[in-house]
């Protein structure tokens, strides 16, 4: 197109006025696309605030679950993704069928799924939880049940930590950007940085969890650096996040733990797809009615919880 970011940015903003569109973006998005944006968030506010506006299209600036999230919630409206190769390869590892298969041999147990799945894990599943309420949901259910928690074995090992009195089985998945922290990243950043606090998101290892003085969603984090007394911290997520923490703490050093926490998933988006997908309303998100059907009533029961 040519034309400078700050023209595209104008250019988006009429054309999101003509269409009745929301912008809606994951705090994991490029900073202009968070610039853009008229909603930033985590993915349980996300949901939230897909379920709720008014507007008749959505573009989702993120990755694929969450605007099939959007989808589930609000089949009613236009969701756009401005890059359809925006998959999220935790999502992609576990299938219906492998799900299915695996509640067979367990006999029925309470499946609660990471809003990191499609929506045809969804539709399997019993309830959905996000980051920022994975142990609040386990802890939402009958104790005498046994629950499989799919597919992050790290968050579900960190709700299991918050809930030793449920029996939980895990799944073997796990989110490759935050899986390959390992203690002696964050032992490095430490000694490169020993006034600094540790921020780190529940999709890391236990041995990385273990070292942080903070485990929290990403508006989790945000909301801690902005509480807390500290004046530099180490940040163990996707760097994305860090131009809000800068942004709101302006006065406060943030260092990533380490250059390799960076999603290529959530990067595809850009200026350029956001403005083609408002021009063109494609390409379009949606999920079919059966599947959806079943896949709402777990995302709801999620957010019945508050
Ligand atoms: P949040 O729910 O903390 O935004 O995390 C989403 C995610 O996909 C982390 O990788």
């Amino acid at each position: 197109m040519g034309e400078t970011g700050a023209e595209l940015s104008a250019a988006i903003r009429r054309l999101k006025e003509e269409r009745d569109a929301l912008i809606l973006s994951h705090y994991y998005q490029r900073p202009e696309i968070q610039d853009i944006a008229d909603f930033i968030g985590d993915s349980l506010e996300l949901s939230r605030r897909a379920a709720t506006t008014a507007a008749k299209v959505l573009v989702f600036c993120g990755v694929h679950f969450m605007a099939e999230t959007a989808a589930i919630l609000s089949p009613e409206k236009v969701v756009l993704i401005p890059d359809p190769r925006a998959g999220c390869p935790l999502a992609e590892m576990i299938t219906p069928e492998a799900l299915r298969a695996r509640k067979a041999e367990l006999r029925g147990p309470v499946v609660v799924a990471y809003v990191n799945t499609t929506a045809a894990v969804k539709a399997e599943s019993d309830i959905v939880c996000t980051s920022a309420n994975a142990a609040r949901v386990v802890r939402s259910l009958p104790p005498e049940k046994d629950i499989l928690f799919v597919p992050d074995r790290n968050l579900g090992l960190y709700a299991a930590a918050q809930n030793p009195d449920r029996k939980i089985i895990f799944w073997d998945g796990y989110c490759p950007i935050h899986d390959q922290m390992r203690a002696e990243d964050i032992l490095r950043a430490k000694q490169e940085h020993p006034a600094a606090e540790v921020i780190a998101h529940p999709e890391c290892r236990p041995e990385v969890l273990a070292l942080a003085d903070k485990v929290a969603s990403t508006s989790g984090m945000l909301r801690y650096a902005l509480d807390s007394a500290a004046r530099e911290f180490i940040v163990v997520t996707e760097e994305g996040l860090l131009h809000q923490l800068r942004r709101q703490n302006p006065e406060k050093k943030f260092h990533l733990a380490s250059p390799r926490l960076v999603c290529p998933n959530m990067k595809r988006t850009t200026l350029d797809k956001v403005y083609r997908a408002l021009r063109d309303l494609a390409p379009r998100v949606t999920v079919p009615e059966d599947v959806r059907e079943r896949a709402v009533q777990a995302v709801e029961r999620m957010l019945a919880l508050g």
